[in-house]
């Protein structure tokens, strides 16, 4: 019979050998006749499932509200920095990446993860909030912004949340999740559902809904699947404040030296 040879590479989602290539079966002519959205090859190239129209509007919309939130967020900061050193579009888009993390937009795995694990295991939103304080010891990823709050309250989240009651079949972790904000904004004003946790428990409600098991949600988190949409989100916002630097030609940065605490101290013996 025929022998194989073994290959080096495997790959499940896409196939370029045709005439044309084709996102997970799906010829790209037809993802353009059929009106598929980002939102649908997302689905196709990173799930390879196409989502109902419900869950493929919420992803849409989940790029769309975290596209941007001005200059001054620490990825903006990095890429307006770099661009300004004269960089090109991939490396201040790169240092803006970069800067995406637990406490920066990267905080939605986390979130889902901590929120289902709490969820599973019948812990009461108190109980949860204790647990990640003295068991875990780190703040709850999803909850806290610098500047909103229950009086200052995040729109996108806002939008979010909206949609989802009005769109999704069930919105369990949710719920959950909005008992957890009642008792951290009862510490703070600030400890808010942050649309990072927002993105998190709604990204593991849809999973579900649409017949994803626990452990395959677990391993997309463990993957960094859901932080892949605020990646992929804010690099729209990204590549617009480094055109937004070249645009206004703007000089290299320097931080003023006044706005440093500089402490260096000799050691002994040197
Ligand atoms: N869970 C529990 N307690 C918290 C949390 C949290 N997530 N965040 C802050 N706190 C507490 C701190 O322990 C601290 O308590 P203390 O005054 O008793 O010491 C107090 O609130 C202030 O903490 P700071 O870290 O100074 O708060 P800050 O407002 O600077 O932090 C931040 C904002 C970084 C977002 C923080 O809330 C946090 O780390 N949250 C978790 C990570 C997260 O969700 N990040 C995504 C934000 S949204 C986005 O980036 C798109
Ligand atoms: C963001 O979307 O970048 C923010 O929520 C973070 C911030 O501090 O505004």
């Amino acid at each position: 019979g025929k022998v194989r040879k073994p290959t080096n590479f495997i790959c499940t989602i896409s196939d370029d050998r045709g005439e044309e290539a084709t996102y997970c079966g799906v010829p790209i002519s037809e993802v353009i006749e059929k009106g598929l959205t980002i939102a649908d090859v997302i689905g196709l190239l990173w799930f390879k499932r196409k989502f109902p129209t419900w869950a493929s509007n919420f992803i849409d919309m989940v790029i769309r509200v975290v596209a941007d939130h001005g200059p001054a967020v620490a990825g903006a900061h990095n890429v307006k920095v770099t661009a300004r050193a004269g960089k090109d579009l991939m490396s201040s888009l790169a240092t803006g990446i970069l800067a995406i993390g637990p406490r920066f937009g990267g905080a939605i795995d986390g979130a889902a993860k901590y929120f289902k694990m709490a969820y599973e295991k019948n812990m009461l939103p108190h109980e949860f909030v204790e647990y990640m304080k003295n068991v875990e010891k780190i703040p709850i990823p999803g909850i806290g912004h610098r500047v909103k709050s229950t009086k200052n309250p995040d729109k996108r989240v806002e939008l979010l949340k909206d949609y989802a009651r009005r769109n999704f079949p069930k919105v369990e972790l949710l719920d959950y999740a909005l008992e957890v904000e009642k008792v951290t904004t009862s510490k703070k004003e600030n400890l808010i559902l942050n649309v990072d946790g927002t993105i998190g428990v709604l990204l593991v409600d849809l999973f579900k809904t649409i017949g994803y098991s626990n452990e395959e949600i677990d391993n997309m988190i463990e993957a960094g699947a859901f932080n892949a949409f605020f990646v992929l989100g804010r690099s729209i916002g990204f590549i617009g404040h480094y055109l937004d630097e070249k645009r206004l030609d703007m000089p290299l940065y320097r931080h003023p030296t006044d706005d440093i605490l500089y402490d260096v101290k000799r050691p002994e013996g040197v």
